[in-house]
């Protein structure tokens, strides 16, 4: 048996009619960019995560860009995020022309340790980035004082986490601006690249509207330099089609984490849900000190697997020409060397857990005798 780390074909087996349909009638309509589709998943989205507003995006790495931008950060301005994120977060930062500073994340829910933030403020910091890593959400309480006290925007990197809640509200909806990416594994994913902004702030809103269609409100009438970050319609046809799914394909994936947990053997640390979550598990992440052995042997038996991430940002060769190799952030580092990915995905079968589950205590069993 081969169980793949995800397998987008048998969801797109589900739709593929409807999906059909709709980008057929968008073609016949040949209105192929901001028009209805876009605005059907503006306003769909938006009023999912509880905001006023949605803007359509080309990817997720634009929307952090162009929500970093219409919060008013560029050059000379720092950012607080975290080193163990996928690069785009740092990459955004760093395209507004900010500089990014990297925080510790806390070990149990392997995001941003708000503790460990006020330290990294000062007069240059304008933000702070939480990444709701893996589909949890960072621990915005203390985030939000925070930012309340030092004037700091909350810029939420919701990229993995659609669905996601913190105390009953979702993600997206917590800051002052979400972004989520539509990157085709995610748990609302199009068939070609895009992104959306989320935010109750017009001001925010119109600005975003603005950076993503060549900082124009009127045509050629370019009042901001902006470039071209618009969601096209026939991605946002095939995410007003997902959209009304979006929440049974989350309860499917909590169904199949609830299986997991209770299946592992007890020398793999399972992913943590803090009372105050509602994880959307965008990949199920365990941990063991014994990952790469346990990655190579999960692999003699067909079963895919992923590392999310395996190398920090501040490890990373590009970050070398943007502040070096400087930053001592052992909680991160340490992470890094155990964590692993196990096939998650809404269609995954009890029985192939319970196969992956197996093979799992035979390493584990095999291990003790070592
Ligand atoms: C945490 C995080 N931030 C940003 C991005 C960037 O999104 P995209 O790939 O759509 O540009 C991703 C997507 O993989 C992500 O996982």
């Amino acid at each position: 048996m081969r169980v793949p780390l995800v397998d987008l074909k048998a969801q797109y087996q589900g739709i593929k009619e409807e999906v059909l349909a709709e980008i057929s009638r968008a073609l016949d309509g040949m209105q192929l960019f901001l028009g209805k589709n876009v605005q059907a998943i503006e306003s769909g989205f938006a009023a999912y995560c509880g905001t006023k507003f949605a803007i359509g995006v080309g990817s997720g790495t634009d929307a952090l860009h162009i929500a970093i931008r219409a919060c008013g950060i560029g050059p000379g301005d720092e950012v607080i995020t975290v080193s163990n994120t996928f690069i785009a977060t740092v990459e955004a930062i760093i395209l507004a022309g900010a500089r990014p500073v990297f925080v510790d994340i806390d070990p149990v829910t392997q995001n941003v340790d708000p503790s460990r933030i006020q330290k990294a403020i000062n007069k240059r910091t304008k933000a702070i980035i939480p990444v709701h890593l893996f589909g949890h959400p960072a621990d915005m309480g203390p985030i939000i004082e925070l930012a309340r006290t030092y004037k700091l925007k909350i810029i939420e990197d919701a990229c993995q986490a659609h669905g996601a809640e913190y105390n009953g509200r979702r993600a997206g909806s917590l800051g002052d601006v979400g972004c989520f990416s539509f990157y085709f594994t995610k748990n609302l994913g199009a068939y070609g690249e895009s992104g959306i902004i989320t935010t109750s702030d017009p001001e925010i809103a119109q600005h975003c509207r603005m950076i993503r269609d060549h900082g124009q409100a009127a045509k050629y009438h370019h009042s901001l330099m902006g470039f071209n970050g618009r969601l096209d319609e026939i991605q946002a046809a095939v995410l007003k089609v997902k959209l009304p799914h979006l929440d049974k394909w989350i309860e499917e994936r909590r169904r199949l984490a609830r299986l997991y947990d209770s299946s592992l053997p007890p020398s793999i640390i399972k992913p943590a849900e803090m009372s105050w979550a509602k994880h959307v598990y965008y990949v199920y992440v365990v941990r063991t000190p014994d990952r790469d052995r346990l990655r190579d042997w999960l692999e003699t038996k067909g079963i895919g697997t992923g590392i999310h991430y395996p190398i920090p940002i501040h490890r990373q060769e590009a970050w070398r020409a943007y502040g070096g190799d400087n930053y001592s952030l052992p909680v991160t580092e340490k992470m890094a060397g155990e964590i692993l990915s196990l096939p998650m995905y809404p269609e995954l079968k009890k029985e192939e857990i319970a196969t992956i589950c197996e093979c799992l205590h035979e390493f584990d069993n095999s291990s003790s005798k070592r």
